[in-house]
């Protein structure tokens, strides 16, 4: 699967059946974050990946209602970070949460060419994430990653949005609505 086809296959599929979780899918999910590009080379990321049978029970309590679909992962990986891991420039622009979510997307991107899903979530409690896992009071959890493999049978938790979502890819802007070209021009709403 070249890039170009890994951009189109991925999908926030919410249907998910059981995949096996091995050092080796962890390796290299970690090397894809790892190679990205950061502010100063900072590389913000923090990850936890949960595959243990018991800590994915616990998180579940953490997911938030129409979340409970997420309940089918074989692994949830637990996106963390803080604003001084990363640049603060002096007019206040912060990188963090930037330069995370592009090493995530990439992450995202290689389980895709993995066939598997790869589904971030923001749907979750993250003082109750933190406690589980012991991530220390200052890490902002930014995102949960659902892990499994989409499956043909559609999960019977799923309401009817999230039915349609899993048949057809939700719309998207036309690349007209947020392209410009050479310069900005207020009038393409
Ligand atoms: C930051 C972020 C938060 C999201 N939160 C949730 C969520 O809590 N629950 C959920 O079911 N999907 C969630 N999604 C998935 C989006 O709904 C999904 O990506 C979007 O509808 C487009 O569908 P597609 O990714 O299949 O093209 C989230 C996606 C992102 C990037």
């Amino acid at each position: 699967m070249n890039v170009e086809e890994a951009i189109r296959m991925r999908r926030a599929y919410r249907s998910l059946e059981p995949v096996e979780i091995t050092g080796e899918l962890i390796k290299t999910l970690a090397e894809s974050a790892q190679l990205f590009c950061s502010c100063f080379n900072n590389q913000p990321w923090r990850y936890i990946f949960v595959y243990d049978k018991d800590i994915l029970k616990e998180l579940h309590s953490a997911l938030s209602k129409g979340n409970e679909w997420a309940q089918s992962a074989s692994m949830i990986i637990v996106v963390f970070s803080k604003q001084e891991y990363d640049c603060i420039m002096k007019d206040g622009r912060r990188y963090y949460l930037f330069d995370t979510g592009m090493a995530t997307a990439s992450m995202i991107l290689r389980a895709t060419e993995l066939g598997l899903v790869a589904h971030p979530i923001a749907g979750f409690d993250p003082a109750k994430v933190k406690q589980i896992l012991n991530i220390p009071e200052e890490m902002e959890v930014i995102t949960l990653v659902i892990v499994g493999k989409h499956s043909e049978r559609m999960n019977p938790v799923l309401s009817e949005k999230q039915i349609e979502a899993e048949r057809n890819r939700p719309e998207r802007l036309p690349v007209e609505k947020f392209v410009w070209h050479n310069k900005y021009q207020q009038d393409n709403d």
